[in-house]
């Protein structure tokens, strides 16, 4: 019997009971607050505000509820709240400087305990995607990005949806895995600019 099916028996089992069944949840959530609030201590730059989660990141810790009906009519609310927060660029410009792109896209620099304030952040999109085939060290939570605009085409579509994503991935996922860059200030408007070259420049060694 699997875990859910066994959780399914359990609760049914003890309905009569729901209270104390409701109870023991929330220990088990006071349980794990302690196991956060022991775990982190506030070091350099990183601060504990990051173990405050906001709207979206609470709904995504709770996989129960996301795996509902009613948590798949949530996860639709929540993209509307983070595709509200994207603004496009201020000085029109899209597409930015591969090369810098390429540089960004392999540091993983930056916003954590041994950086200073003043360190320059990467994206670290290596960590989750393949992206030039020339860099053999990748990770692959996230999809190839590899031909990205050779195989999807330049068109201002695919601009916006591109820039929109590494803005605010949860625009278009509630949970997904890749980081709120724009959202959250991890890269500045220039460097997402930049990232944007490195995948639909037609010069970019991506699209070779
Ligand atoms: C922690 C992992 C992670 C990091 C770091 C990450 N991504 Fe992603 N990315 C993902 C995942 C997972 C997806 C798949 C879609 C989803 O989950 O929403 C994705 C999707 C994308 C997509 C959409 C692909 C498509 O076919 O529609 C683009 C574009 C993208 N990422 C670009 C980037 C760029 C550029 C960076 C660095 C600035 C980056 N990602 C960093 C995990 C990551």
């Amino acid at each position: 019997m699997n875990m859910n099916r066994l959780k399914i028996v359990f609760a049914t089992f003890l309905f009569g009971l729901l209270p104390l069944f409701a109870f023991a949840q929330n220990n088990l959530n006071t349980k794990f607050d302690k196991i956060m609030a022991n775990g982190f201590k506030a070091e350099g730059i990183a601060s504990l505000d990051r173990i405050h989660q906001d709207e979206t990141q609470k709904f995504c810790s709770n996989p129960n509820f996301v795996n509902t009906k009613q948590g798949a009519i949530k996860a639709i609310e929540i993209q509307k709240i983070n595709m509200a927060t994207i603004s496009q660029p201020t000085d029109g410009k899209y597409i930015g400087d591969w090369q810098n792109g390429e540089t960004i896209a392999q540091s993983g620099r930056g916003a954590t305990w041994t950086d200073k304030l003043e360190t320059v952040n990467g994206g670290g999109c290596y960590n989750c995607h393949e992206i030039n085939k020339k860099e053999i060290s990748y990770g692959t939570i996230g999809p190839s990005l590899w031909n990205y605009g050779k195989a999807r085409g330049y068109s201002q579509e695919v601009i916006t949806y591109t820039w929109n994503r590494i803005n605010n991935s949860k625009a278009y996922n509630a949970c997904s895995n890749m980081p709120r860059f724009g959202h959250y200030k991890l890269l500045t408007q220039q460097q997402i600019q930049d990232v944007m070259a490195l995948l639909l420049d037609p010069q970019s060694p991506v699209n070779q």
